[in-house]
């Protein structure tokens, strides 16, 4: 019955019906206006609950729509534009980057722990007519990281590039002398663990790409040269779960790189910068727009340079 009627829907979708059609009733919920109402409404009932369709109220009782978004969600439709994941993208640098890279003419699977939070922002994306499509993806969960990469296979059959985005701070992290060992491990769990587990997943789909490329947002915190010098700015900030979770990612980054060195895939760090947005409680002083700038010049970028670490306007050391 469910699939009899979602047959009905995209027949309608692709006969490019009315995207907004008179239902219900406000008061009495029965279905007005045209003969089949009384089977139109049940299967907008079906759909409404499995979140397909929404209701709006207007002056002349409730009328309903189809959640674009949720449709885009399972990828009903597939694409010959370059596809790109980017993990934790519900918010922060990682919507921003998933909002650039969609503007640029790709397919984005954003990715977040969140259906809630991860479908509200994949809406937003759409509204502006950009393809993103919400992936739940949770980079400690391994289900969810399996259930995502044999979604992109199933819907695309490969992916182009790799944002691994995803990233806690924690505000027990503290310096080497005493920072607790369950922070630390719940920071590099996510960090680096989280990266090098979704990477490891999507890589037979990078490798049918013809210029897959991954992207490991990483920090100048991670830099051991930049923490080696008591003059730098930013030689104080000694959270040792961080800065090790983003040093262990630059590693993995340039052992990565190697490995892959001739099968066409380029593999980055790159720093954000300090930007303004909840992870730093918005002290970051620059915007999520320029935060995003360098991963989605680096993502975008087919054929550049692999193995190193980068941010606007040049190079980072190690
Ligand atoms: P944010 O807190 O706004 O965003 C972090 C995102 O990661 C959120 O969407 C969150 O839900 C997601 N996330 C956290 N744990 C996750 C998990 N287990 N699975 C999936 N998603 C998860 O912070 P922001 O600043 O946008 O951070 C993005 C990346 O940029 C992080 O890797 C961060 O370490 C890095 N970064 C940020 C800087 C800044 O100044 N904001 C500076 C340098 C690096």
């Amino acid at each position: 019955m469910i699939q009899r009627e979602w047959e009905a829907i995209r027949e309608r979708r692709k006969a490019n019906a009315a995207p907004s059609v008179r239902f219900f009733d406000a008061a009495s919920g029965l279905a007005i206006g045209n003969r089949s109402a009384l089977a139109e409404r049940e299967f907008v009932t079906a759909f409404h609950e499995l979140g397909y369709i929404r209701f709006r109220q207007e002056l002349k009782g409730w009328h309903y729509e189809f959640a674009k978004d949720r449709f885009a969600q399972d990828s009903m439709t597939p694409s010959r534009k370059p596809v790109a994941l980017v993990t934790g993208a519900n918010k922060g640098i990682g919507f921003e980057v998933a909002r650039a890279i969609a503007e640029s003419g790709y397919v984005v699977l954003l990715g977040a722990r969140n259906p809630t939070t991860g479908r509200e922002a994949a809406g937003m994306l759409t509204s502006d007519r950009l393809d993103v499509r919400f992936v739940e993806l949770d980079v400690t969960r391994m289900e969810t990281i399996s259930a995502a990469a044999a979604r992109i296979e199933a819907d695309f059959g490969k992916l182009d590039v790799l944002v691994n985005n995803a990233g806690i701070a924690d505000s027990h992290d503290g310096p080497p002398s005493r920072v607790s060992i369950e922070v630390m491990e719940r920071v590099l769990r996510t960090n680096f663990l989280g990266a090098v587990a979704v990477a490891q997943a999507v890589l037979p789909l990078l490798r049918k790409s013809h210029a897959g490329r991954i992207v490991n947002v990483s920090s100048d915190l991670g830099s051991i040269t930049k923490h080696g010098d008591a003059t730098w700015k930013y030689a104080h900030v000694k959270v040792l779960g961080y800065c090790a979770s983003k040093a262990a990612l630059n590693m993995f980054t340039v052992q990565l790189a190697f490995e892959l060195r001739d099968q066409g895939i380029a593999v980055n760090s790159v720093n954000p910068g300090f930007t303004a947005t909840d992870l730093n409680a918005h002290r970051g002083q620059q915007t999520v727009k320029e935060g995003a700038a360098e991963i989605v010049r680096v993502a975008l970028l087919e054929h550049g340079p692999s193995g190193k670490f980068l941010e606007t306007g040049g190079e980072l050391v190690w």
